[in-house]
This record gives C-alpha cells, sequence and structure tokens, in this order.
C-alpha cells in the first residue's frame, strides 16, 4: 500500500479529510462525499466535477509553479484524491490564537494576485482555507470552486469574499483588507497582461471593482 492512514482531520459538508503518508510523505487524503439532500444523480455529478475542478486547477499551478499541494494519486470512481501535505494551519486558528505576524496579510493579497495573474479565480477565500505557519508565506487550499477566467469581477469577488470572512470572524485585525491590497498591489498595479486566455485586468482594476463590489452590496443590505 502507497498510503499509510494517521487517521482523519476534517468532516466537512462536502469532503472527509485524512492525514497520513504516501510513499513515506506526508500526505492528505480527500474524499468527496456526495451531499445526500440533492439529486442522487445530480449530486454525483457535482461531487465528480469539484474533483476535477481541483485537479485541473493543481495541474495548473505546479506547471505555473505557484506553491499548492501536489497531486499524488488520484481515483476518480472512489472520488479520492491523494496530495501533499502543506505545512502549518488554517489561517483561522492562527488568527484565533493571536500569533500571526502582522506581513500575512500583506503576502496573501501578493498570493492572491498571483493566482490572479495566471487567470485562475480561487472561488472560496477563507481563512479556512489559507493555511499558514509562522516564517513563511500562506498557502492557498480548497479549489473545488476556482476557475480559469480573465474576468474583472471574478477576481474582485475573490477578494470580496476575503473582506467578508474577514470583518465577520476577525474584526479585531484592523487594517487587515487594507494589506491585503497594498500586497496585491505590491507588484506592477498598471501592466496589462497578456495570457493565452486573453488580457488580463490590472490590479487596479481588480480594487477598482472590489470598492464597486462593496457599494453594491451595501446597498442591497
Ligand atoms: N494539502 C493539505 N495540507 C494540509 N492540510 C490540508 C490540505 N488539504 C486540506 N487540508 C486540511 O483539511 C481541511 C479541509 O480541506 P479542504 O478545505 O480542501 O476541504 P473542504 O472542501 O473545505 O471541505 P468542506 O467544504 O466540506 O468543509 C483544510 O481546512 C485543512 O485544514
Ligand atoms: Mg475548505
Amino acid at each position: 500500500m502507497l498510503w499509510q492512514d494517521e487517521g482523519m482531520i476534517h468532516i466537512g459538508a462536502e469532503a472527509e479529510v485524512r492525514i497520513g503518508r504516501w510513499l513515506g510523505l506526508p500526505a492528505i487524503k480527500k474524499t468527496r462525499i456526495p451531499r445526500t439532500w440533492r439529486h442522487p444523480d445530480l449530486d454525483k455529478r457535482l461531487t465528480k466535477r469539484r474533483l476535477d475542478v481541483e485537479c485541473k486547477i493543481l495541474n495548473k499551478l505546479l506547471k505555473e509553479n505557484i506553491a499548492a499541494p501536489r497531486i499524488l494519486e488520484l481515483n476518480k470512481d472512489e472520488m479520492t484524491m491523494i496530495i501533499s501535505k502543506i505545512e502549518g494551519s488554517p489561517l483561522i486558528e492562527s488568527l484565533q490564537a493571536g500569533i500571526v505576524d502582522e506581513n500575512v496579510f500583506f503576502q496573501l493579497g501578493k498570493i492572491i494576485r498571483n493566482f490572479h495573474e495566471i487567470g485562475i479565480s480561487h472561488g472560496d477565500i477563507s481563512t479556512n482555507n489559507i493555511l499558514w505557519q509562522a516564517g513563511s508565506e500562506p498557502t492557498l487550499i480548497d479549489f473545488g470552486l476556482s476557475k480559469n477566467t480573465i474576468e474583472v469581477e471574478d477576481f474582485g469577488i475573490d477578494l470580496h469574499v476575503l473582506e467578508e470572512i474577514l470583518s465577520a470572524s476577525h474584526p479585531e485585525y484592523e487594517g487587515a483588507m487594507e494589506q491585503v491590497e497594498a500586497g496585491y498591489l505590491s507588484q506592477s498595479p498598471d501592466d496589462v497582461i497578456d495570457i493565452p486566455a486573453g488580457l488580463l485586468p490590472t490590479a487596479n482594476e481588480v480594487i477598482k471593482r472590489l470598492q464597486d463590489i462593496r457599494t453594491r452590496v451595501r446597498y442591497h443590505d
């Protein structure tokens, strides 16, 4: 057996996550579980789609040299994926424990821009889906809702989702979002980048869109 199980670390609405070793390497086994309340066929299709999406995105990140788990083994029949373990713990825990260094929000903004610069929106940037340990940069995980896109709206929404979570769950970190924005804008904020899918919005355009989204959301509240 390549996989040596060391136990369950997470049971979520969409997935069960176990920790262990794969050929001796620290690894994570993620099994997508269909939600029972939906129509079973539709359910299977959606679950499979999320697994496919996550694999496709992980492969692209590897190719583009962006820090992310590596796929070690894939079993589509069992909806299981074994990926390399990323060091650190979910940022939500470090924020609650008060052990983050100030730089983490800035670095996070930079990393989100790196994703956008290769035409990927993460789709679910919560502090559960960011792993961090002292002395390292944060790493984004969980790509079941990610997509290939060059739309400024998708990138703006990525930042807005994070902003909502920061203000709802971590209000004591005042100025966190300003740091995320500063990190996002820290590399060539006005460069128009040409990727195979088309021209990407500049970092400044994305931040402007974030401001529009905020206004829109407030207006609807
Ligand atoms: N590569 C990894 N390295 C280290 N820890 C991981 C890794 N992948 C997942 N985890 C841990 O497992 C947790 C859940 O994984 P993930 O976010 O991928 O699943 P999920 O889709 O959010 O599940 P659900 O949405 O059902 O809660 C993460 O928050 C993290 O703590
Ligand atoms: Mg998650």
